[in-house]
């Protein structure tokens, strides 16, 4: 089937992908996000997932196989169409102190998407007008944190707010699809929580897709319409959330329901 003809949001096809000859790390990987849907993918630590995620934000270049956005191959694309596709894409990773720079002040962090891309502001701060500390602030109160942190630096914000920030820098461009790799797995039982309903709330309200990569089989039932299951480097199962329990399940995914039991 020619993905051009599908309507869907993101197409990966056969990605292979090795970090050494022997190692093969993504082997024959396919999945599809349509619009609007939020997707887990889950699987023991070290099977390939934030592989994947890099892969298909183009942080990492593939062996072999094709992704498809919008109809569009990303691999050929031309300078244009790729600055394209970062803008329709962002990412939340695991360690958000890791994606901050510490030299900038919340204000200056939240805007960096927006300034790089050279994006106008987007639809659902249309109310700020021009002026970027008002820009900066709704987007701070968006992911409920205070405009008064504005000044701040992110040493001086704690974990859980480090993560909202790199959240509210994610919608910040009013992206398609953000990929999540385990958002919610450096934080506390409580603020994890509350990050994934606030993740929960931001998606109904701005209608992106999600990507949602964990190894915390709750967490992604909890998240997510369908759920892919990865083992190994493949994907070996696949399902909407309700059916986690039925008899065709894959051995591996019931394995990981039975750790769980
Ligand atoms: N840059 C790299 N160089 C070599 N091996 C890597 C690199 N990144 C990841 N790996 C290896 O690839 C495998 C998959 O890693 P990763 O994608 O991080 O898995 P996950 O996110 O599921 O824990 C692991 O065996 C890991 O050690
Ligand atoms: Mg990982």
């Amino acid at each position: 089937m020619n993905p051009k003809l599908v309507p869907e949001l993101l197409v990966v096809q056969d990605i292979q992908k090795s970090y050494r000859k022997k190692n093969k790390v993504l082997d024959g990987v396919s999945l599809t996000i349509r619009a609007g849907e939020c997707v887990g993918l889950i699987g023991e630590s070290g099977c390939g997932k934030s592989t994947l995620a890099r892969c298909i934000m183009l942080m990492q270049g593939v062996d072999s196989g094709a992704i498809w956005f919008q109809g569009n191959p990303v691999q050929a694309s031309n300078r244009e169409s790729l600055k394209r596709y970062k803008g329709q894409m962002q990412a939340v990773f695991q360690n958000p102190s890791a994606a901050l720079n510490p030299r900038l002040r919340l204000l200056e962090s939240v805007m960096e998407p927006l300034d790089q891309l050279e994006q106008k502001v987007p639809a659902f701060l249309k109310d700020c007008g021009p002026d970027r500390r008002e820009i900066a602030g709704k987007l701070l109160e968006c992911v409920g944190l205070s405009r008064e942190l504005l000044d701040r630096y992110p040493h001086e914000i704690s974990g859980g707010q480090k993560q909202r920030l790199c959240m509210a820098r994610a919608i910040s461009v009013e992206p398609a699809l953000i990929i999540m790799d385990e958002p919610t797995s450096s934080l506390d039982t409580l603020i994890q929580s509350e990050m994934l309903n606030l993740l929960k709330e931001l998606q109904g309200r701005l209608a992106f897709s999600y990507l949602f990569i964990s190894h915390d089989l709750p967490v992604v039932q909890y998240m997510c319409d369908r759920v892919l299951v990865m083992h190994e480097g493949r994907l070996v199962d696949e399902f909407v959330k309700e059916e986690l329990f039925a008899p065709d399940r894959h051995p591996y995914t019931r394995q990981l329901v039975a750790e769980y039991d």
